[in-house]
């Protein structure tokens, strides 16, 4: 895997974990960091080596959200290079990671602000430390949580709650984040590294078509969709499921159930290899 110049990339066993590298700038995303995301992801997507992917922070934050200076303040008499910077941000979040075909978690750390908030909703499941703090700060500069900040804020944090944010920029811990529902859980700083590798080692033992189709299909049915279209949706997910998997889930999973070998609602069965 190649070097970059804003982010550190780590395979061990299974797990891929990305890493922003700019500590000192309290990891905040540039447009270089926009363009090593962007191709980081797009060589990792079809990575056999990554089975499941962790973004996390070096030092002491996560992402401290959009470099205020070399996105925003040096850009404002260059539009076109601000587009550019604008449209590879994006793509990286909401295409590349939002659908990234192996499960996604990220590893909060510590700060946690502004942009940052759609790396948070891009992953599949989002540990905090419960220490860490994140705040909607866009308000305090006099602007708005643009991008897709406030989109996403709205769909997965309570709304009453999410306004709040947006409102008074306030800042909160990760545990006030667990509770109104933008992370998944938080834990305390010291457990949160084995916390994220306990649920990729959970992750990992199933089956990764499975979880693939899985995430296509939560990221699909969304609201909007009519009850109608949602079942042709999952219909035919789960067809291209059983094409892509050759049958395995009725055959394998279904199968050794019916033989009782082991019990679907207590978890996943044990390797073929490891039949009594
Ligand atoms: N953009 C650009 N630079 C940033 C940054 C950001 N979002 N966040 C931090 N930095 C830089 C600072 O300019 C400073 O750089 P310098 O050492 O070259 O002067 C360095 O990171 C350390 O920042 P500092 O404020 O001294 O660190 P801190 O630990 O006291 O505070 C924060 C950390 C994150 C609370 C604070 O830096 C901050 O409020 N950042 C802005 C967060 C924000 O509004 N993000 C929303 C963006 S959409």
């Amino acid at each position: 895997m190649k070097s970059y110049e804003t982010i550190l990339i780590d395979k061990a066993g299974g797990v891929t974990t990305i890493r922003f590298n700019r500590p000192d700038k309290r990891n905040a995303m540039n447009p270089q960091l926009h363009r090593d995301m962007y191709d980081a992801l797009t060589e990792l997507e079809f990575d056999d080596e990554t089975k499941v992917l962790v973004i996390t922070g070096q030092g002491e934050a996560f992402c401290a959200g959009q470099d205020l200076k070399e996105y925003f303040y040096e850009k404002k008499d260059d539009p076109r290079g601000r587009e550019e910077a604008r449209r590879m941000s994006h793509a990286w979040r909401h295409q590349k990671l939002r659908y990234f075909p192996r499960p996604t978690i990220a590893e909060i750390n510590g700060w946690c602000f502004g942009g940052a908030f759609t790396v948070v909703a891009s992953v599949d499941i989002a540990v905090a430390a419960s220490e860490a703090t994140f705040g909607l700060s866009e308000i305090n500069f006099g602007h708005i949580p643009g991008g897709l900040v406030t989109k996403v804020v709205q769909e997965i944090v309570q709304p009453r709650q999410a306004l709040y944010y947006i409102l008074t920029g306030e800042p909160f811990t990760g545990a006030r984040a667990a509770e109104i529902g933008l992370v998944t859980m938080a834990v305390p700083k010291a457990e949160l590294h084995a916390k994220v590798m306990d649920i990729a080692a959970t992750l990992m033992k199933k089956d990764p078509e499975a979880m693939r189709a899985c995430k296509e299909v939560f990221k699909a049915v969304t609201p909007e969709v009519t009850y109608e279209d949602a079942w042709y949706w999952l219909s035919s997910k789960s067809d291209q499921l059983t094409y892509r998997q050759k049958g395995g889930w009725i055959e394998e999973g279904i199968g050794r159930f019916m033989k009782k070998e082991y019990r679907p609602g207590l978890g996943t069965p044990p390797p073929e290899k490891e039949r009594a």
